[in-house]
């Protein structure tokens, strides 16, 4: 497998072609970006521990039968995937009330949402990303009425099976977005990147937030709670983070 041509540079990873068309190579850096890319950093060993615990969970959504991108890990920061024509569609599913949510709507923080709500934003950073629905997705051509049906299903499910391994960490998953691609045959995938900074958690007990909250609103130390939540998730302190 080598590593070639940078395809995409994006605001926290970077993605390279490879030696065979089907498969990218996509590097988590240290990069973290917040507010449109309006406040940003570089946090050493931030790419690594994103990378490890999204390696973890689409191992986890295979296991359950739900198709990701991930194909293994070539360095602790690097991933090998399979290529995605991307839907420039952010799919959020929201169990409890949060962020933009709360600020747009009169939800209560913290209100619990029984059943999840599913939220689909246009990935459009000079638009910022402003939420779209069933109509206008089609109107556009992003994609058919059956693939948005399977999107949707499949969102639903992957907040099923990661709900369920947080919470027997101790761990409120609040809210996460996903990005879903097509492959060569167009099979609908799990793509992106599942990880701190796309969840929201919280310690089921404390409440205190262990994502990128705490890098957007200066609530701690924003490595020691990747850190410390990287553990409990995947069960590995790994080589250089203790
Ligand atoms: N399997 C894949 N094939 C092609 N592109 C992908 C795949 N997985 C993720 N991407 C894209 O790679 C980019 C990842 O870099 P990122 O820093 O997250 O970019 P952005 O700033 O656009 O969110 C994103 O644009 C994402 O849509
Ligand atoms: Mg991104």
């Amino acid at each position: 497998m080598k590593k070639g041509e940078l395809l995409y540079r994006g605001k926290a990873k970077s993605v390279y072609r490879t030696d065979v068309p089907q498969e990218l190579v996509v590097e988590f850096r240290d990069d973290i970006t917040a507010f449109d890319g309006g406040k940003k950093a570089n946090l050493a060993e931030k790419g690594m521990l994103n990378a490890r615990v999204s390696a973890f969970f689409f191992t986890l959504l295979e296991k359950a039968k739900i198709r990701t991108h991930y194909l293994g890990m070539i360095d602790p920061a690097t991933m090998r995937v399979r290529t995605l024509t991307m839907i420039p569609l952010e799919v959020i599913v929201r169990n409890v009330a949060a962020g933009s949510l709360v600020k747009r709507y009169p939800f209560r923080e913290g209100q619990p949402l029984d059943p999840p709500i599913l939220v689909i934003d246009y990935k459009d950073d000079a638009r910022h990303d402003p939420m779209i629905n069933d109509e206008i997705i089609l109107a556009l051509g992003l994609v058919t009425a059956a693939e948005l049906q399977e999107i949707k299903q499949k969102a639903l499910s992957v907040n099923r099976v990661l709900g369920d391994h947080l919470q027997g960490k101790g761990i409120t998953l609040v809210d996460f977005k996903l990005e879903f691609g097509k492959d060569g045959l167009g099979n609908v995938t799990v793509g992106d990147e599942i990880s701190m900074d796309s969840m929201r958690l919280w310690d089921a007990r404390s409440g205190q937030s262990m994502d990128k909250d705490v890098y957007r609103f200066d609530k701690g130390d924003v490595m020691e709670a990747y850190r410390r939540v990287a553990e409990r998730i995947t069960g590995n302190a790994g080589g250089r983070s203790r």
